[in-house]
């Protein structure tokens, strides 16, 4: 049998009777139609006639009759004809082109998405129904409401995906470290302290994209698949982070008020939008600066490869964010103004909060310094100062490359959390 197109098809029902599996054959034929065409089922059963014209009643076919012809073997097949009804169709066509190509061996996400295009808007009422599924009529109405694909759905999400699922690693088994080396108690406390901070702002950056993914259509599903990855990776960070401080010897450090105020202001975003924009782009973001630092001043291989993975980890969220953020600015101009309201929101809500929490500021110094000794420690202090240089001139270029201009840019980076994230 042919296309979705087809106005007429014939099948051979053999003998099967109305209970006995001759459904099977006329409902999946009746869907290859298009309303108001017409299938032949040819069958040497008798009696079918009024078991047929009832089921076509009740789903809403046109039952057009019978005729009996005689066999060449002196056997009666009995053809009826069924008319497929208009309120018998599931919405969306039937993909009967489709086939995916691997490419060398492979079916990415990006190739399916391209095969199967996002909506420009999505119905509620196709719940959880996969893109390109052909819904019935009369489903319930789901709560989902980022229903607009460019607000929700960067082209890009599909790649990204493929590629968060390529490079997930191991926190238990590919880490080496029985070769942690024994560290300086100075130095071991302030890692430990610095590793607290950084797993309490992942916990953030778990929770808070959870917050989103049951609100987005599954007409773009790759989205919160990709969420769905980024919240592993997250998981990943918080094991990973929290073993290697406990591995030290030092145990867990303080976490502080300022921190915690920063990270609450991120958790009751309600717009996804912005909460890309202030947890991807400008806090995830700035943790790149971060995360770098502590890695150029990890004072063992095991501590900078821990750090380095990571940091691979969220240069693809930010990359998300990014693209994110740019595709939703250039379809809605108002946006930026939104933007920057809640940024000076979240300053707001910051006002004094005071600076860099006080242990961090000395864990990342004495990270620095490598030791305790005054010289190292003013040399720390120096590359702490650094550090904060660094970050604010990154998100510049960060909020330029978003679309900001460089007076925006500036200003919304100077209002900035102290906490980073
Ligand atoms: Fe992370
Ligand atoms: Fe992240």
């Amino acid at each position: 049998m042919s296309s979705a197109s087809t106005a007429a098809v014939a099948i051979d029902a053999g003998e099967l009777p109305m209970g006995g599996g001759l459904l099977a054959l006329v409902r999946p034929s009746l869907q290859l139609l298009q309303p108001g065409g017409v299938l032949a089922v040819n069958s040497l059963r008798d009696g079918l006639q009024d078991d047929i014209s009832v089921w076509c009643k009740i789903q809403q076919h046109e039952y057009l009759g019978h005729e009996d012809a005689t066999g060449a073997e002196g056997s009666t097949t009995t053809r009826h004809l069924i008319r497929r009804g208009l309120l018998s169709v599931a919405k969306g066509q039937r993909e009967s082109d489709m086939r995916l190509t691997p490419r060398d061996g492979r079916l990415s996400a990006e190739e399916v998405l391209s095969a199967v295009p996002m909506p420009d808007n999505a119905d509620p009422s196709s719940g959880f129904a996969p893109r390109g599924a052909q819904v019935e009529p009369g489903g319930p109405r789901y709560p989902f409401d980022l229903l607009n694909r460019d607000h929700v759905a960067p082209p890009e999400v599909a790649r990204l995906y493929d590629q968060a699922v390529e490079s997930q690693w191991d926190a238990n088994r590919d880490i080496a470290w029985d070769q942690l080396p024994v560290h300086h108690p100075d130095l071991e406390r302030a890692l430990d302290q610095v590793f607290t901070f950084l797993a309490e702002n992942e916990l953030s950056a778990l929770y808070v994209p959870s917050r989103f993914v049951s609100r987005i259509h599954p007409a773009y599903a790759e989205v919160a698949m990709f969420l769905s990855t980024q919240m592993a990776d997250e998981a990943r960070h918080i094991d990973v982070f929290l073993k290697r401080a406990r591995a030290g010897g030092g145990g867990l450090g303080v976490s502080s008020a300022t921190t915690s105020q920063s990270l609450l202001t991120l958790l009751e975003l309600t717009d996804f939008t912005e909460a890309a924009f202030l947890l991807s782009v400008l806090g995830e973001g700035t943790f790149l600066d971060l995360l770098r630092f502590i890695e150029t001043h990890a004072p063992d291989e095991v501590t900078a490869d821990i750090v380095q993975r990571a940091r691979n980890d969220e240069t693809r969220h930010v990359h998300f964010g990014l693209v994110h953020v740019r595709h939703a600015l250039a379809h809605d101009k108002g946006l930026y103004q939104r933007l920057e309201n809640a940024v000076r929101r979240r300053a707001a809500a910051m006002a004094g909060a005071g600076g860099v929490p006080d242990a961090l500021q000395d864990g990342l110094t004495i990270l620095a310094a490598g030791s305790t000794s005054p010289k190292a420690v003013s040399r720390g202090h120096d590359a702490f100062r650094g550090l904060l240089d660094e970050m604010h001139h990154n998100r510049i270029k960060r909020l330029e490359h978003a679309g900001f201009t460089a007076d925006q840019a500036r200003t919304l980076s100077e209002l900035h959390t102290p906490n980073f994230m």
